[in-house]
């Protein structure tokens, strides 16, 4: 009974968190790939190839259900994955979609035509490998008509981040809300389309302002979890036991975790 969580590295956390307080019963196997992190500046085939391989992992340890808690590798590499490569009776899912939904005001599986929504113009911050997808263009467009959306590949948070830099990784922020605020002064919504972003949330607000809502996927993707599972009990796999594996050295980042989490987590080797 266990669900997989995947990431290049610790940002994946902030879902695993979320969903652990949504599901507290649900046994979850997270995999963070921090070997090869960053993956936002890596090429589609690349992250490809590495994704599925930490996806295997993650079937290998009793999952039936993974989610690439990684916005990066759920738009260079899922739609690929999921036309060519998951195996019959798995299913993978991306973290995309409910953010979407969520912005456009929809419920789970509204497929209606795009109309009209509140928000008209939205900051998008993500990797540079998001960016340059246009996935998070092309999901919006298939719900919503007027929106405007501006851009802004975040080099560099990703690597300080996973560095435990959180003074680098702040000022990186402020850097890039100010270029983006130069293309789009006055953005209504801010998406943090990249699921590291979330540990520096307050650094964003602060940057934009009291008057931009930020959205951020923690809690949307565990909420859409929780749904699709009372739709779909059996993908719930046969491990039983929870567990965070890391491909990256087991002590450095079981220690940047517990710093990130506020409690105890204990990596161990892939
Ligand atoms: N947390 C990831 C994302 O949501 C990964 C970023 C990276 O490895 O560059 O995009």
């Amino acid at each position: 009974m266990a669900v997989g969580i995947f990431d290049s590295g610790l940002g994946g956390l902030t879902v695993l968190d979320a969903v652990a307080k949504r599901l507290p019963d649900l046994p979850l196997v997270y995999l963070g790939d921090s070997a090869h992190a960053p993956y936002g500046v890596r090429t589609p085939d690349d992250i490809y190839n590495l994704t599925t391989k930490s996806t295997q992992r993650l079937f290998d340890a009793g999952c039936d259900l993974v989610i690439l808690a990684c916005n990066t590798a759920s738009a260079a590499a899922l739609r690929r994955m999921q036309e060519g490569w998951v195996p019959e009776g798995k299913r993978v899912l991306g973290v995309f979609v409910p953010l979407i939904e969520a912005l456009t005001e929809r419920q789970w599986g509204d497929n209606s035509p795009p109309r009209e929504v509140d928000v008209k113009h939205v900051a998008l911050f993500a990797t540079p490998a998001t960016v340059s997808s246009r996935a998070f263009q092309r999901e919006l467009a298939f719900r919503a008509i007027g929106v405007d959306v501006e851009a802004q590949a975040c080099g560099g948070v990703v690597d300080a981040i996973e560095d435990g830099d959180m003074i680098l990784a702040e000022a990186l922020v402020r850097s890039h809300v100010d270029a983006l605020k130069r293309k789009m002064p006055e953005p209504d919504a801010a998406v943090l389309g990249c699921t590291h972003y979330p540990l520096m949330e307050a650094a964003f607000q602060a940057a934009l302002g009291p008057d931009v809502k930020v959205f951020s996927q923690a809690n949307l993707v565990a909420e859409s979890l929780a749904d699709y599972l009372t739709r779909r009990p059996e993908m719930v796999g046969p491990g039983t036991d929870s567990a965070f594996l890391t491909t990256g050295d087991p002590a450095r980042v079981s220690s940047r975790a517990t710093q990130f989490l506020r409690r105890q987590i204990t990596f161990e080797a892939a």
